[in-house]
């Protein structure tokens, strides 16, 4: 018997075609353990968030992206960092993602596991951005992976060959989250079998 993949959805906080975040999704894709499949959902069509618009019903994008949340086993954001904290087009997108059905229950995101990987060209790591990030999804009552924190600088050296994958070694180091939130995932199911 087989069991089915594991599924992993990676969101770039970047709308840039050649980010070095949607580079991290890039490369979650490549390496990739065996049973893992990493699809990426790019947050382009999101519309901003109001809640006019909501109350007349979720716009067909916002039910798309609800839906691969739902879907997936776990998410994996690669968060650039913009003056200091998360980019808006992400926090707006987390945003939509962490309001409840109109019918009742918990959001997507509520109990789901979430990896979280930066990437900036600056001497920050993303690391402010990435502790903002934490808090955002405390709140959404999302299970975020405590280790490994995949915090990196230098951006353009890591993409000095290829634009839109960055070098073995930072390959190497998304293979690391993945296998971690892999192990994650199995933890936090077993808990949530637990307690129902
Ligand atoms: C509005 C804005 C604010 C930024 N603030 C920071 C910052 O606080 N720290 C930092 O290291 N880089 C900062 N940057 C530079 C980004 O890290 C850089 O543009 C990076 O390439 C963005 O990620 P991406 O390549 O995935 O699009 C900022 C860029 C913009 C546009």
């Amino acid at each position: 018997m087989t069991s089915r993949p594991i599924k992993i959805l990676g969101i770039p906080g970047s709308l840039r075609q050649q980010s070095y975040n949607r580079g991290l999704i890039n490369a979650a894709q490549e390496v990739a353990p065996q049973g893992v499949e990493v699809t990426m959902y790019l947050l382009h069509d999101l519309p901003l968030y109001n809640a006019d618009v909501e109350a007349e019903g979720d716009p067909a994008e916002v039910t798309r992206f609800k839906n691969a949340i739902a879907e997936a086993d776990a998410i994996l954001i690669a968060t650039p960092q913009y003056n200091a904290s998360v980019p808006g087009v992400l926090k707006n997108a987390i945003d939509w993602a962490s309001r409840r059905p109109r019918t009742g229950g918990d959001s997507v995101l509520a109990d789901k596991p979430v990896a979280i990987v930066g990437v900036t060209p600056g001497k920050s790591f993303t690391e402010p951005a990435q502790i903002d990030l934490r808090k955002i999804l405390k709140f959404t009552k999302s299970r975020v992976m405590p280790e490994p924190q995949v915090k990196l600088g230098a951006a353009p050296d890591r993409y000095s060959e290829n634009p839109e994958l960055p070098d073995e070694e930072t390959r190497q180091q998304i293979r690391a989250a993945l296998d971690a939130l892999v192990e994650f995932i199995t933890v936090a199911e077993a808990k949530a079998a637990a307690a129902d």
